[in-house]
């Protein structure tokens, strides 16, 4: 018999709760005997401590060279000179797409049954903060002047994304979101080459186009009309927080930041500085983030068997941390995970 050979990634285990609920998500990547090779690297105060940097250079040596990462949370020091990590990460890698999915995992919330995945554009648009001001008499910031950019090709991709995997995830729909009626050329010219990538899908996944205010009520008024959604960055950063509050907010909503050379992984909350080291951390958000990593390494049974291990231990077993209403420790909720995936 032959192993398959192990796949390099890098682990970052970050700051706060990130320890905790990076050890309880290996575990149960090794219980499904996935076949990672990890490679553990600082990131956060961690490394700051270490080397004085949050982002030291060996730890993108390392993600350049695996091309996949699983990150824990990482604190931002406040009131210092370092830039965000995570933006970095994003420009160095060229992570154009920021995959969030939302699904209900905990019935009992405001809403049932939600199953969206909102794909977010992930590097241009306003964020390239192209910005300045102009002076009016004595007041330096009297006008504040900001210009967006979309590219075709940044679209076109970003598109193609989604469909892609609306297709390889058997959805049915991918709902185009743009403001082009006010924001004619910069959300235009994404609406116009969405359109286009559109085309090519017919027959295999619908499509249809939401203007960005209208999509935000029909969130509300009826989430379960959408499938995916594809939009341009400081749209799909809006609705993607939006879509992580209707199926119960940030402990069950990961993360995925794809590029065409590689991967970083991560849960949506922050280190929780509030509740590190006391081992009551809620771990799904990091372990639903590995299920996309599973996927995305070309192992979608193994994420299916890891989603359907985390609802098992939530909803059958009722085993649920504090956070969810329940009592269990991260440890609890981690055994419950392991005990089904042995099942
Ligand atoms: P946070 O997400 O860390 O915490 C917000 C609240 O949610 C806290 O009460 C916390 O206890 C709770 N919470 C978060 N994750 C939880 C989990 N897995 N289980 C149970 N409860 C959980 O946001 P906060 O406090 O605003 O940020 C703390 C630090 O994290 C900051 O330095 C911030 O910059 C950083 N951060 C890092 C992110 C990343 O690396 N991707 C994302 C967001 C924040
Ligand atoms: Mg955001």
């Amino acid at each position: 018999m032959t192993t398959a050979p192990k796949i390099p990634a890098t682990l970052i285990p970050g700051d706060g709760i990130g320890p905790e609920v990076t050890q309880a998500t290996v575990a149960v990547l090794d219980a499904l005997g996935a076949p990672f090779a990890w490679d553990t690297q600082l990131g956060g105060m961690a490394a700051i401590a270490a080397v004085g940097d949050p982002l030291p250079d060996a730890t993108l040596a390392s993600i350049r060279q695996t091309k996949l990462a699983l990150k824990g949370p990482l604190t931002t020091p406040v009131g210092s000179g370092f830039r965000s990590v995570n933006v970095r990460l994003r420009e160095e890698f060229h992570l154009y797409a920021n995959l969030r999915p939302a699904r209900t995992l905990v019935p009992g919330g405001r809403y049932e049954d939600i199953d969206l995945v909102i794909v977010r554009e992930n590097l241009e648009g306003l964020y390239v903060a192209f910005e300045h001001y102009i002076s009016v008499g004595d007041d330096p910031h009297a006008v504040a002047i900001s210009s967006g950019v979309n590219t075709r090709d940044g679209s076109r991709r970003i598109a193609e994304f989604a469909f892609d995997y609306a297709v390889r995830n058997g959805r049915k729909k991918v709902t185009i979101v743009h403001k082009a009626n006010v924001l004619k050329a910069l959300t235009g010219v994404f609406l116009e080459t969405a359109r286009e990538v559109a085309k090519k899908y017919e027959g295999r996944v619908a499509y249809d186009d939401r203007i960005v205010d209208a999509c935000a009520m029909q969130l509300v008024l009826n989430p379960w009309q959408f499938d995916v959604i594809v939009t341009t960055n400081l749209f799909g950063d809006i609705l993607s927080d939006q879509a992580a509050g209707l199926v119960g907010g940030l402990g069950m909503a990961p993360g995925a930041n794809i590029g065409l050379h590689a991967a970083i992984f991560e849960a949506v909350h922050g280190s929780a500085p509030d509740i590190a080291g006391q081992g009551i951390a809620n771990p799904t958000s990091l372990m639903l983030a590995a299920a996309l990593m599973l996927e995305h390494a070309g192992m979608l049974d193994k994420r299916r068997q890891l989603e359907r291990a985390i609802d098992l231990a939530l909803n059958t077993d009722n085993i649920r941390t504090k956070d969810l209403g329940g009592s269990a420790s991260t440890q609890d909720f981690t055994q419950a995970v392991l005990k089904r995936l042995a099942a």
